[in-house]
């Protein structure tokens, strides 16, 4: 693996995959990789000739100063981790490289950014991811660019800003990772005492609560939202915001009728996290009763498993 910190080197390094083709693909990160970020890498990996991972620690999306400082840093690990998980290159520019003096633009996604984490976090942080990533992106120039469904926000407003700027890059969303118990992967876990993880699980809990009286029927948002704030109690924490939103225009909802995101954040000790679940309406009894006298159904007793008919013909076949 190779490491970079220009533009210009990474342009001439990427210059001759280009040419023959080949299949670029970036993982945006800014360090610290835990197992959510290798996921992205490996999966990279699998769907990309050439695996770009970049590595930069971007002041402009922090809001809180403190939060920067203290962002944990540790390149020579994420350089040997990155390696290990299939980059070819590890692209960590400098400060001056992304900023240079007399910088003044920035790219902003206007709308679906007031909510959520932008509505806690300030509209300046998605205008540091977006301009940022958008940086990255041209940088780059990648066919893919993966990011992780954890930051669902992120992934929302990053698809946005591609369609809005025609960006000629595919963007792929790559499941949460989670530790045993639940906790989603994080960067800054890490700041977690030993009793501020087992809080932690407040998150994952809220959200498997309201994702089983999901399953059980439930459809009121109200509802959802109730189970998932008393799953929470216990655990003595509140929600900085819990919301059941559109998972296109992250506008709330009332009724669960159709895939919906609901999304958490809260504060641990002095660290912020956030995690997300999709939940899906139930299918109603009477719609499986349907289902269950469907023709379609009633000719094949066995939906997913071949008939014994059809696996003597398959083994026929193989024979000749
Ligand atoms: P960072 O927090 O380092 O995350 C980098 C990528 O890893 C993001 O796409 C994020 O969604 C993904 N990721 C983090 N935790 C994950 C988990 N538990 N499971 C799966 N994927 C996970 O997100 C950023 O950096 C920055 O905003 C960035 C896009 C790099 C722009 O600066």
């Amino acid at each position: 693996m190779k490491r970079i910190t220009t533009v210009k080197e990474l342009r001439c390094e990427l210059e001759p995959a280009r040419r023959n083709g080949l299949r670029i693909g970036l993982v945006p990160t800014m360090g610290a990789l835990h197992d959510g970020h290798l996921s992205l890498i490996r999966r990279a990996r699998q769907a990309c000739e050439l695996v770009v991972v970049s590595l930069f620690v971007n002041p402009m999306q922090f809001n809180e100063p403190t939060d920067l400082e203290g962002y944990p840093r540790q390149q020579e690990r994420d350089s040997r981790l990155a390696h290990e998980a299939g980059a070819d290159i590890l692209f960590a520019p400098t400060l001056e490289e992304v900023y240079p003096a007399g910088f003044a633009t920035s790219v902003e996604v206007l709308g679906i950014t007031d909510r959520l984490e932008g509505a806690v976090r300030g509209n300046g942080h998605f205008r540091g991811v977006t301009t940022v990533v958008t940086k990255l992106l041209n940088m780059t120039l990648p066919d893919v660019a993966f990011f992780g469904q954890k930051d669902a926000q992120q992934v929302v407003v990053i698809k946005r800003l591609v369609e809005d700027l025609n960006l000629p890059v595919q963007i792929e969303t790559c499941p949460t990772v989670r530790e045993t118990g639940g906790l989603a992967m994080s960067s800054r876990n890490a700041h977690l005492s030993p009793d501020e993880r087992a809080q932690a699980l407040a998150l994952f809990c809220a959200l498997e609560a309201a994702r089983e009286l999901a399953g059980n029927g439930e459809r009121r948002s109200e509802r959802l939202l109730a189970g998932a704030r008393g799953a929470m109690a216990p655990f003595g924490l509140e929600p900085e915001y819990l919301a059941l939103v559109d998972p296109e225009t992250l506008e709330d909802l009332a009724e669960l009728t159709a895939p919906a995101l609901l999304a958490i954040a809260a504060r641990v000790g002095a660290t912020r996290l956030i995690d997300n679940v999709r939940l899906e309406p139930a299918v109603p009894p009477a719609d499986l009763s349907q289902a269950n006298r469907s023709p379609q159904l009633q000719a094949d007793p066995l939906p997913h498993r071949e008939h014994p008919g059809e696996a003597r013909q398959k083994a026929a076949l193989i024979a000749q």
